[in-house]
């Protein structure tokens, strides 16, 4: 275990840029993989999660090369082109590496094995199973329906129309992706939008993907089967739900200016930038363009007095992987900020719900669960920190907590920061360079 510890700072300083989009970079390797030609992409996430992607789309027969930091090009091999791999997939602790390729090889008339670590093999995978299996591909998993699993897929998928019971856009694209290999139209309603970067990808290369509204203003989203999908260059804007932290950090601080550069910005990826001004944030947005068919920006954000508020449910999806570092924020914020809705938040890398809480409580602040809502009291005064927080495989989890050590009372340690590598590599040389003061213990 790499056991890590944040010390007070009083000045975080600077201008940065986070790595590539976690989502698009998933996708770009995926969809690139199955184009015809070759698709360049410039500022892919070489994070661990991505790299496994990689691994597997290679173990199934694309070509798919590093050139150059954050450059690759990716040989396709046409939709249901993929062969079967010789070797169990190994998808580490990647949920939406996992989810979209099981989509992916429900197309493909072949037999796959996955698996992946402790965290993912406890991850339900009966959500993607379930619509998976409508369209005539078989599964094989564990009781529960956990990995390791095999996919038995089929060459020619049949077109499904499903609903989606709960807001994820894993499930969603796991059944687009199923549906290139189906004739007709797959056609997937969503209550609540979630992040659209799989139907902005897929247009990208050609293929046909429609937004229509459903009963009750539900989002109907139509898919064109069995397009040719053509090779096309993609430039993966910055994550910002890795922005979050340096961003998070910076509001906190004592005295902070922090730019943070061409940050993508997805209106369905960016609540926490609404919340944050919601509670008073001070940040700035600069120079907004267009990356790659996806909306980016700069963010300045300086420190200032905050205030607790209200997270609606509704804005859960646009905001999903940002409750651990807004918790934080909230715990140095005036009054309660409740976040409502959060049940998906149980079956994410960790129960997340519950890692919070710990985490703050441990800390010094008080923090409960009630249903699905997480309840955080601020002490804008001071947050005493002090505490060892448990990463549970859980890099958000970690990278939120050494936040909170740069504007606690007391250092916080994290008992291990290898999981930080899975989405953001290089998070502490970026946090240091900014001002925090983030190390490894070795005890
Ligand atoms: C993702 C969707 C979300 C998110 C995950 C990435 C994606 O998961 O939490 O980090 O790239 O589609 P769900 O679909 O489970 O909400």
């Amino acid at each position: 275990m790499r056991k890590g510890v944040s010390q007070p700072v009083t000045v975080f300083h600077g201008e940065t840029a986070v790595p590539g989009d976690k989502s698009i970079s998933h996708r770009a390797l995926m969809l690139g993989g199955l184009a015809v030609g070759e698709t360049q992409i410039a500022g892919l996430l070489e994070g661990e999660d991505v790299l496994r992607t990689a691994d597997a789309m290679r173990a199934m027969g694309a070509d798919v090369e590093r050139i150059g930091p954050g450059n690759w090009r990716v040989s396709g091999v046409g939709v249901g082109g993929l062969s079967e791999p010789e070797d169990v997939l190994e998808m580490g602790n990647a949920g939406t590496g996992a989810r979209l390729l099981m989509g992916v090889l429900a197309g493909h008339d072949m037999t796959v094995f996955l698996t992946g670590d402790e965290s993912l093999r406890s991850r339900p995978m009966s959500r993607v199973v379930t619509p998976l299996a409508m369209t005539g591909a078989r599964f094989v998993a564990r009781e529960g329906i956990l990995m390791p699993l095999a996919v038995i897929g089929t060459a020619e998928p049949m077109p499904i129309e499903y609903r989606l019971p709960m807001a994820s856009a894993q499930v969603k694209s796991a059944i687009m992706l199923a549906g290139l290999s189906a004739p007709g139209e797959t056609i997937v309603t969503e209550p609540e939008a979630t992040r659209d970067h799989t139907e902005r990808m897929l247009r990208h290369f050609g293929a046909e993907v429609r937004l229509e509204t459903g009963e009750a203003g539900a989002r109907r989203i139509v898919l064109v089967g069995q397009p040719e999908l053509v090779a096309a260059d993609i430039l993966v804007p910055r994550d910002i739900s890795s922005a979050a932290f340096p961003l998070a950090a910076a509001l906190i601080a004592g005295e902070a200016e922090v730019s943070l550069l061409g940050v993508g910005l997805n209106p369905h990826r960016s609540g926490i930038l609404l919340t944050l001004l919601e509670m008073g944030a001070a940040i700035e947005k600069r120079n907004a363009r267009e990356v790659g068919g996806e909306p980016v920006a700069d963010l300045i954000a300086t420190p200032g007095s905050l205030s607790g508020v209200t997270v609606p449910a509704e804005r859960a999806p646009s905001m999903i992987d940002e409750y651990p570092i807004l918790a934080i924020v909230a715990a140095f914020a005036e009054g309660e900020t409740r976040m409502c809705g959060l049940g998906e938040l149980r079956v994410k890398e960790s129960n997340r719900l519950t890692a919070i809480r710990d985490g703050l409580t441990v800390n010094g602040i008080e923090a409960f669960v009630e249903g699905d809502d997480l309840i955080v009291r601020g002490q804008p005064g001071g947050v005493p920190g002090g505490g060892l927080v448990e990463a549970r495989h859980d890099h958000r989890i970690a990278m939120s907590f050494l936040v909170m050590g740069t504007a606690s009372e007391n250092a916080v340690m994290v008992d291990d920061l290898s999981s930080i590598e899975t989405s953001f590599p290089g998070f502490l040389d970026l946090m240091n360079d900014l001002g925090a003061e983030i190390g490894e213990v070795y005890s």
